[in-house]
């Protein structure tokens, strides 16, 4: 049996409908993971669930241990990861609570540790497709299964952060090809490409990201459609496992 984690992102620090078995404290040889290490049992499979910025939610996405994360990860035999994650839209039907399934990543991040490969052997992963396809097709059948509208495909822009992006920027990153902006994509896909481990993505819009419509962003807005995208999402993660 293929051992699958769920790591949840902002507006998903907790699995509501994870029945909890155990919860393990893991050290890494790269320091300290976001949180414990849940198993538990989610519509008659077992899951691990890791909350990427802490429960409560703490970490900001620039002070991520990803290392810590994924190494923690594999170091409980998990084979396939499906990471949540909000995200601002940028492109078409990227309106908020939308929910889509992305298939490319451009980083625009910087500074963070992503990389496992440090020492003299110089190894370069192929990165191609940055998701696992396989997952990715389970997740886009998984949404019809629960009848959610959701976008399979999507280039995923990762900023920085912890601030959101100018308009400017978010211009940018549409002639770039982006369709979705968000800050936690990164290094996490690529580290778990280093340790072979299947992994794809569900991302939440939670706004449309900077410039995209009237006015500025704010918190309040990003909570109230991040409430509905996510309960969404949980309705998709029960039929994925399911
Ligand atoms: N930009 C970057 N990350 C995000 C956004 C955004 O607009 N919304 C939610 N995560």
């Amino acid at each position: 049996m293929t051992t699958l984690a769920i790591i949840g992102g902002t507006g998903l620090t907790q699995l509501s409908d994870l029945n909890i078995i155990k919860r393990e404290q893991l050290d890494t040889p790269y320091g300290q993971p976001s949180a414990e290490f849940v198993t538990g049992e989610l519509n008659g499979s077992w899951i691990i669930f890791l909350a990427r910025h802490g429960n409560p939610h703490t970490i900001a996405p620039h002070q991520i241990n990803y290392r810590a994360n994924i190494w923690g990860l594999k170091q409980l035999g998990v084979e396939q990861i499906v990471a949540v994650a909000a995200v601002g839209g940028i492109t078409g039907d990227m309106a908020p609570a939308h929910i889509a399934i992305p298939d490319q990543i451009i980083d625009y991040s910087y500074g963070r540790k992503h990389t496992f490969f440090e020492d003299e052997t110089v190894t370069h992963i192929d990165f191609t497709y940055p998701y696992n396809q396989k997952l990715r097709s389970r997740l886009i059948s998984a949404a019809a299964q629960a009848n959610i509208k959701i976008s399979p495909l999507g280039t995923y822009g990762c900023t920085q952060g912890p601030r959101l992006e100018t308009a400017a920027e978010i211009r940018r990153m549409e002639r770039d090809g982006c369709d979705l902006v968000g800050m936690t994509g990164m290094p996490e896909a690529a580290l778990a490409k280093e340790l072979d481990m299947d992994y794809a993505a569900i991302s939440v819009v939670a706004n449309w990201a900077a410039g995209k419509s009237e006015g500025e962003i704010t918190m309040d807005e990003i909570e109230r459609h991040l409430h509905k995208g996510m309960a969404n999402t949980a309705e998709l993660l029960k039929a994925f496992v399911g």
